[in-house]
């Protein structure tokens, strides 16, 4: 059960992986996730990528495509893996491939434009463990501090309008082709990401476990 979430920034991306990889016991594998917290503990890659991040650009493919392989490599992956964030063009899926990463379908969480900015303008997130809030449509208990570990939630460095646009941008010109490039493969799926969260939830869960079924019944018909 090898997955890519795709979508635009903002679209749940991040929501959505950390629920099913909770219920389907897969880890989920967020590239911006897992640079924010390398950048904390190591200046030498901070320099290199925090520039690219800061500004809505995507980090260069050879940087990222390393952090990717390495992570691949570790024993939780056996099972199957969520990808949230990677491959963001198609030079990362080609380099998948090259790699023989797997990937058995990938499942777009379409919201627009407008709803986006909406969301990331209003979304906090824990400072220590990485939790995901919004102030209108997943507020946390107590305001401003996580539910899960109480420390104080902040704004993400590049949840500011200006590089809200950006990063849209980037999505639309490097990210989308991607769209057609799955199709071709035949393993591409959609879904509407502007219904609220357990709406979405519910649907991802019918794509993964429409998906479970076949296999069970090829299997059965070996
Ligand atoms: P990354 O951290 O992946 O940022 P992103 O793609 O811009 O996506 P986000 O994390 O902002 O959004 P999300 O889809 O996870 O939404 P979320 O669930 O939080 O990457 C950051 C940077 O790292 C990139 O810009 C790039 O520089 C670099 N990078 C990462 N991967 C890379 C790669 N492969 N190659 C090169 N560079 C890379 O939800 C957003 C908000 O909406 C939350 O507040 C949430 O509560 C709320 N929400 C979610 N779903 C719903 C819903 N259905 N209804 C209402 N509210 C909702
Ligand atoms: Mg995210």
């Amino acid at each position: 059960m090898n997955i890519i979430f795709l979508g635009a920034p903002g679209a749940g991306k991040g929501t959505q992986s950390l629920m099913i990889s909770k219920m389907f016991k897969i880890p989920m594998i967020s590239m911006g996730n897992m640079l924010r917290e390398m950048i904390k503990l190591d200046e030498g890659l901070k320099e290199k990528v925090f520039p690219y991040m800061e500004s809505g650009s995507l980090v260069p493919d050879e940087i990222v495509g390393e952090i990717l392989k390495k992570r691949i490599l570790m024993k939780d992956c056996e099972k199957g893996f969520i990808l949230d964030g990677y491959p963001r063009n198609e030079n990362q899926a080609h380099q998948l491939e090259i790699n023989e990463i797997n990937i058995d379908y990938v499942i777009e969480i379409a919201v627009s434009d407008k709803v986006i900015v909406k969301r990331l303008i209003g979304r906090r997130i824990c400072e220590k463990c990485g939790e995901t809030f919004h102030i209108e449509f997943k507020k946390p208990k107590e305001e401003g501090i996580c539910d899960v570990c109480s420390q104080k939630l902040i704004l993400r460095d590049d949840d500011d309008e200006s590089t809200i646009k950006k990063r849209l941008q980037v999505f639309h010109t490097e990210t989308e082709p991607l769209r057609e490039y799955y199709k071709k493969k035949d393993i591409y799926y959609k879904i509407d990401g502007e219904k609220d969260l357990m709406e979405v939830e519910k649907s991802i869960i019918k794509i993964i476990e429409e998906n479970i079924l076949k296999i069970e019944k090829a299997k059965l018909n070996d």
